[in-house]
């Protein structure tokens, strides 16, 4: 959601703190900050609404000065986006703050802490944390006892850094719901919430767990857990590419996702694939030893990591004989619902922080699941080290907000899990076979697909003035449709549904004129017919369509109808091949809307907020 960098340092550290906050600027967008604390105790704080640019052209990086430093970048959840609610936040100019999450007993606190004298500069629950921790410094000379005294009283999720004029020498963080990840560098210590941040000063990291709380001077990090007892969490050496952040040449992060996608599926399936089926534990160590009872599934995931749960129903109940229920985690958490005898649990999330997820981990493991496996793309994330089972989609750095590559390394995931529960289920050795097959070819499908850009931009050119758009597809690729939908909301603001397309005929028909293009998604399946007679109520009623067609199949275009091609490609891997054409589609429509195709309006990367 928002972004944390903090430093301790022998140097000035506020560059080292803006290039984090760029690196980090995909979760969260509307304004940033930084405060900079000086040996000699001089706190200074600059912030600025919108990108991290207009704070870093603010500061003159020769007069900002600070060995030590926290700064931030918001997704604004309390309080509207102005300078007064951006990061880091004071009290008596003295204890500064950056938070990710929500307090959600702020109103509580604030009453509280006004009525103690406190004078409110803002409008966020963050400003509480900061007088709390003020006010517990009254107590005691420690910040670091003042902040595990002080988050006693916090209900929700935060992930926090405090620094204290008083004593330049340390930062003290806390987390809780939000990840924070501690950088390790020679006489210099780091702090960020995603080591993408961190990645021009370290390697080497220390993921904080839930509870923790931690004091970092520029030689020593002390951790104590939630009960307060010192800790020691192991050091990973990260592997993440310290350019994971550049554009690689495009002109938009998301572009580069949409092509990176031939390989990071090529990636996904090394060592995993072997000529004849799956290696073993390709789902984590015992993976196998658990699938042998696995009767059901249930999946769990938001946003496009829904659509590819959505997807993995259609697989492990048609390959794999395997019953598998989807559920939005914001529903299924908040719900009762019944656990199935033999039942897995699997997330699905791309960052892996998503808070909605987490907590419906949390709550399925109260409930009784069997085991919970993750399928995710960040390793040493909340789901990743909290789930049973976890399997990495190996996609790398995401950044666009718009999901691409995640996706579909998602889904190539699902098609290895349908073997490997197949397996234990009775899947018939043609359908093995067809899928071991289809997944050695969809690295170079992908790329095939990834030429008829061409079409797609010009069909784009068409598309961009109109402000509604409906989506169909059938069986396995009624979910495709809906990611299709999603992609061009989410960065071209134009209103898009998704409907299964038997489904026209009970409402949406209602809409259709030439104001309202219809993308229909028609792999070669034994559901074409189905979809050709959808084609023809719709062509009927005066409808513009736009039909993404495997190249064998029998549409032919005319004034009303627009038929792209694409390879053909054996059907299990349909929905995959067919995912790339509609992110291009929405890709060139923002790009000739001209909108923010990497950061769109109003959203976030990772929601670790509800
Ligand atoms: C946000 C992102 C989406 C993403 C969803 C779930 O809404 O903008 O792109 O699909 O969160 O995120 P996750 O990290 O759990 O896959």
């Amino acid at each position: 959601m928002c972004g944390i960098v903090g430093a301790v340092a022998e140097r000035n550290v506020v560059e080292i703190l803006l290039e984090g906050l760029q690196r980090l600027e995909y979760r969260g967008y509307d304004s940033a900050g930084v405060a900079l604390l000086t040996r000699d105790g001089e706190l200074t704080r600059m912030r600025r609404t919108g990108k991290v640019k207009e704070l870093a052209d603010a500061i003159s990086t020769e007069e900002a000065l600070g060995s030590t430093g926290i700064a931030h970048t918001r997704w604004a959840t309390h309080g509207g986006v102005t300078e007064a609610n951006a990061h880091p936040h004071f009290s008596s100019d003295r204890i500064a703050v950056v938070h990710n999450g929500i307090i959600e007993n702020y109103e509580t606190l604030r009453a509280d802490l006004t009525e103690k004298g406190y004078t409110f500069t803002s409008d966020t629950d963050t400003e509480t944390i900061a007088h709390t921790i003020n006010e517990a410094m009254k107590t005691t000379d420690s910040l670091l006892t003042a902040v595990q005294e002080s988050v006693k009283t916090f209900h929700g999720a935060y992930g926090t850094v405090i620094m204290d004029k008083a004593d330049p020498s340390r930062v003290v963080v806390a987390r809780s719901g939000s990840p924070l990840v501690i950088g390790l560098g020679l006489g210099e210590n780091f702090i960020a919430s995603d080591q993408l941040a961190l990645l021009p000063v370290t390697r080497r990291f220390i993921f904080l767990e839930e509870g923790d709380v931690a004091e970092i001077t520029r030689r020593k990090v002390s951790i104590f857990d939630k009960d307060g007892n010192a800790v020691t969490r192991e050091i990973i050496e990260s592997n993440v590419e310290h350019d994971a952040g550049d554009k690689g040449g495009y002109r938009h992060y998301m572009l580069k996702e949409i092509h990176e996608q031939p390989v990071v599926v090529r990636n996904a399936l090394q060592h995993r694939l072997t000529d004849t089926g799956l290696a073993a534990d390709v789902f984590g160590k015992g993976a196998d030893a658990i699938f042998e009872n696995v009767k059901h599934v249930q999946i769990v995931a938001c946003g496009t990591s829904y659509h590819a749960g959505m997807t993995a129903r259609y697989w492990l109940e048609q390959y794999a004989n395997v019953s598998c229920n989807v559920e939005i985690a914001s529903e299924f958490r908040y719900r009762k619902s019944v656990v199935y005898p033999n039942s897995l649990l699997i997330t699905i999330s791309q960052s892996g922080e998503t808070a909605d997820t987490l907590a419906a981990l949390r709550l399925a493991k109260e409930l009784g699941y069997m085991a919970s496996l993750t399928i995710c793309n960040v390793p040493g994330s909340s789901l990743v080290r909290e789930s049973d089972l976890a399997y990495m989609t190996r996609a790398g750095a995401e950044i666009g907000v718009a999901s691409t590559k995640a996706f579909t390394t998602q889904l190539t995931a699902f098609l290895m899990l349908t073997l490997a529960l197949g397996k234990q289920n009775g899947m018939s050795d043609e359908d093995a076979s067809s899928i071991v097959s289809a997944l050695h070819s969809l690295p170079a499908k992908l790329e095939e697909t990834l030429a008829i850009t061409q079409g797609i931009e010009d069909l784009a050119e068409e598309f961009a003035d109109k402000n509604h758009s409906l989506f169909l597809g059938r069986g396995d690729q009624y979910p495709i449709a809906m990611e299709g939908a999603l992609k061009l909301k989410e960065i071209s603001y134009i209103h898009a549904e998704a409907y299964a397309s038997g489904e026209l005929k009970h409402g949406p028909l209602a809409l259709i004129d030439d104001e309202m293009p219809v993308i229909v998604v028609a792999p070669n399946n034994e559901l074409l017919e189905k979809l050709k007679s959808n084609v023809e109520e719709v062509r009927a009623r005066g409808g513009i369509m736009y039909v993404f067609a495997d190249k064998k199949a029998p549409f032919s275009g005319d004034s009303t109808m627009r038929v792209i091609s694409v390879p053909t490609c054996e059907a299990p891997i349909a929905p995959i091949v067919y995912t790339i054409p509609l992110q291009l589609l929405s890709y060139y429509v923002a790009l000739i809307k001209g909108t923010d195709v990497d950061q769109p309006r109003n959203l976030a990367k990772s929601v670790t907020v509800e």
